[in-house]
């Protein structure tokens, strides 16, 4: 049976397994999918021994730089993101490095959620890795403007620099900013810290602006409560995310595009528990 894993540390609340074994079911594949809990220092041995069987890998925190440098060859996105979270198996051998995570976020929007990004005044907060492996997929939308804000201004300022060739994306400090857009995405980690990124509440246009935030859980993240509180038009959290960048990478593994719908209902179901 075709071999599949996730690399990560820590990885055992990983949803990944979850997903994939519904997809494979679901398209009728057959191919197993575990956790691979790689240790901290030796990624590439660790991969490079999956490897000699396994067919394809997914990659999570805090692997993904490593697993950008282990590909033998890289997709334009994952280039772009300098981050790999897809792995796939060539035919010669070699394994090809991808990055799903961007595209899976935009097909969150545009299709789960039907909100077209062409035209949109977007507001990303944060600049980390997310944030570039979602600047490219963004931007080929075409959104009338990307302002990138961040607690750090500098590193906001280097992302805006980096895919500047790609459309009007520009870098801010958090409290620099007070007109209404049309979408902020909430890419910061500071919901782990459970606190929203200090940003003025007139930046949500009552009944307009889409709040996003990557990150999900159990009860709705604080970004979430924040943006229902000042009455976002729509308030989304990173469930279906995960589920859409997982069926980019299966879509690139098996050539079938799997139905997320059904998947994310389950998921919902046991973040419930
Ligand atoms: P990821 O790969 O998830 O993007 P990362 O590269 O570590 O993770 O980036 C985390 C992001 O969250 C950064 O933009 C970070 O801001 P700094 O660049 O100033 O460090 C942001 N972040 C983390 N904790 C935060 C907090 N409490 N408030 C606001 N921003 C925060």
């Amino acid at each position: 049976m075709d071999r599949y894993v996730v690399f990560g540390n820590p990885i055992a609340h990983s949803k990944s397994p979850v997903l994939h074994s519904l997809f494979a079911e679901q398209t009728g594949q057959a191919m197993q999918y575990d956790t691979l809990l790689a240790p901290l220092d030796d990624f590439t041995g660790c991969a490079t021994a999956f490897f000699t069987q396994g067919r394809g890998a997914n990659v999570t925190v805090p692997f993904k730089e490593q697993a950008y440098r282990f590909a033998h060859q890289l997709s334009a996105r994952a280039l772009r993101a300098g981050a790999v979270n897809t792995l796939s198996k060539l035919a010669d051998g070699r394994v090809l490095g991808d990055n799903t995570d961007g595209a899976g976020l935009v097909r969150d929007l545009t299709v789960n959620a039907g909100f077209s990004l062409k035209g949109k005044r977007i507001l990303i907060l944060g600049a980390g890795g997310a944030v570039r492996g979602a600047l490219e997929p963004i931007l080929a939308q075409g959104p009338a403007s990307v302002t990138i804000a961040n607690r750090t201004v500098e590193k906001a300022e280097q992302l805006a620099e980096l895919f500047s060739d790609l459309g009007p994306v520009a870098a801010s400090g958090f409290d620099w900013l007070r007109e209404p857009v049309d979408l902020i995405i909430n890419a910061t980690s500071a919901s782990l810290a459970g606190e929203v990124p200090p940003i003025a509440s007139s930046l949500i246009e009552p009944g307009n602006t889409l709040c996003y935030d990557m990150m999900y859980g159990k009860e709705p993240t604080p970004f979430c409560a924040w943006a229902t509180e000042h009455r976002a038009g729509q308030v989304m959290d990173g469930l279906g995310m995960l589920a859409e960048q997982a069926a980019e990478a299966f879509y690139l593994w098996r050539g079938v595009r799997p139905d997320t719908a059904p998947a994310l209902v389950q998921l919902r179901r046991l973040l419930a528990l």
